[in-house]
């Protein structure tokens, strides 16, 4: 099994054993899938038995990450959490929610303006803020808010727990059981703390909320008010635990990938300005000098949303997406697929597949202009079947509004890693379910209009 990067030696090994292809580690099955095709007939087709989660011992069983939604195994329980959330989630739904994204990603180039070598805190700040915000009417703080504190702790702790191979006890499960001062069960402590956490970020917003209910700190509209005055009577325990469930679910599906969406927006910008130039001079014929784009204004800026595709290609947020577990076992073309055999699907190959995309490796929005096969194609970086991300309409609005703002307010450029080199556009994406750039730096000098930025919406 490659250690980093994994999507790039699948990539390679499908040119020699195929597009999908076996392996088996320490017994466990794994299926990995490289093309479209494959995914379609398997993950799409046969939805109904590849749609569940594998076991994860160490971030299910013992931290808990399997309660929300992403983690957890296909079951009466996921479909309830998961209508509740695609209700609220849905295209026409969110808009309601437009004016929040465009609020959030004024105070983002605000921010980027004032504080520019503080760049990747302030993406994740706008990242972290919208979501609070929308999923439970909560307003960060400027600097430092508790919970945004508490989540990247979480997520950190998520990315080490949720490590395939890292822990023993994902695969000898009955090591579980190993009671926490024997040798060798230093697991469990780490366990017990990242839980301890993991509890505090689901209960700590979601309390705030509930006591907040009715009182003016609150922002609305907001997922849970939403779902709480659909019901005239008080909310039963289990719909209450839904609710719980659902807003975590949210908080921790939405927050890092659009961190790692918009770090690549600023990269990608910086190493090709002519890109940023065309997305800057359709800003200006579109919307003009007097305002700042707005997430209506879409339609209208088509090559703007072509970047923002482009994003979500090159250099996708989960290249290996999230895996799914085939529940009974199936035959395909021939072949016995066992049951609880893992399901990776290469999303990363699909989306750098040259049929499809030429030049794969450059960042060329041209490449979507009036090209709706490329479009329909880049959904893949949004997952599939009955596990496609329910949060795509959000996310796009949430990118979309924040890199038609930054393109009208700074020029981004001088790309630098943290020890100060220019980056090339060959650019080592870190290994990981969520993958982000690697930390880097770059200039950002506001633009004639940003003086914008000062009227608040
Ligand atoms: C650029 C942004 C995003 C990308 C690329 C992305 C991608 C994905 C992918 C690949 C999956 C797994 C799909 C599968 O298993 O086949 C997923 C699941 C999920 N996403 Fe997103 N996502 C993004 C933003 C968001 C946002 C903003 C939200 C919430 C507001 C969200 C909520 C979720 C949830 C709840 C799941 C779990 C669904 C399930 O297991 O049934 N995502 N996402």
């Amino acid at each position: 099994m490659p250690k980093e990067r994994e999507w790039l030696t699948f990539y390679d090994w499908a040119r020699t054993y195929g597009n999908y292809f076996y392996l088996s580690i320490l017994g466990q099955p794994i299926l990995v899938l490289n093309t479209h095709d494959v995914v379609s007939d398997l993950l799409e087709k046969r939805s109904g038995i590849y749609s569940s989660r594998p076991r994860l011992v160490m971030a299910g069983d013992l931290v808990g990450f399997d309660q929300a939604i992403a983690l957890m195994p296909y079951s009466e329980r996921f479909r309830q959490l998961r209508r509740l959330i695609q209700r609220e989630l849905n295209a026409k739904a969110l808009e309601k929610y437009w004016p929040l994204h465009e609020q959030e990603s004024r105070e983002l180039a605000k921010n980027l303006i004032s504080h520019p070598t503080e760049m990747q805190s302030y993406i994740r700040h706008y990242a972290g803020s919208v979501i609070l915000k929308v999923t439970y009417g909560y307003q960060t703080q400027p600097k430092d808010d508790p919970f945004l504190l508490l989540a990247e702790k979480v997520m950190q702790a998520f990315s080490m727990a949720s490590q395939p191979g890292a822990w023993l006890v994902d695969l000898v499960p009955w090591l579980r059981y190993l009671p926490s001062w024997s040798p060798g069960a230093g697991f469990q402590s780490t366990a017990k703390k990242w839980s301890d956490l993991h509890m505090q970020v689901i209960n700590g917003p979601y309390d705030w909320a509930m006591r907040n209910q009715g009182l003016p700190a609150l922002a609305k509209p907001n997922f849970v008010s939403t779902v709480i005055n659909q019901t005239d009577a008080d909310l039963t325990e289990e719909e209450q635990s839904l609710l719980l469930w659902s807003s975590a679910s949210l908080f921790g599906g939405g927050a890092d990938t659009t961190v790692a969406a918009l770090s690549s927006f600023f990269l990608a910008m910086a190493l090709y300005p002519g890109v940023q130039q065309r997305g800057y001079t359709e800003i200006q014929k579109v919307v003009g000098k007097d305002r700042l784009p707005s997430v209506s204004d879409r339609k209208h800026l088509p090559y703007v949303e072509c970047i923002m595709y482009e994003v979500l290609r090159w250099n996708p947020v989960t290249p290996l997406g999230v895996p799914h577990m085939l529940v009974e076992a199936d035959v395909y073309e021939g072949y016995h697929i066992p049951a609880k055999t893992i399901i990776m699907p290469n999303i990363w190959a699909m989306l750098h597949e040259p049929s499809i995309f030429p030049e794969p490796h450059s960042f060329l929005p041209e490449r979507f202009v009036g090209n709706e096969a490329a479009v329909k194609e880049v959904s893949v970086a949004f997952g599939f079947g009955r596990r496609a991300c329910p949060g795509v309409a959000f996310a796009e609005s949430s990118m979309f509004v924040a890199i038609a703002t930054a393109l009208s307010t700074v020029i981004i450029a001088n790309a630098r890693d943290m020890q100060g080199k220019d980056i090339t556009r060959e650019v080592p994406y870190k290994t990981g379910t969520i993958s982000h750039p690697p930390a880097f730096t770059c200039s950002l000098t506001p633009r004639d209009g940003a003086e914008l930025l000062s009227i608040r919406t």
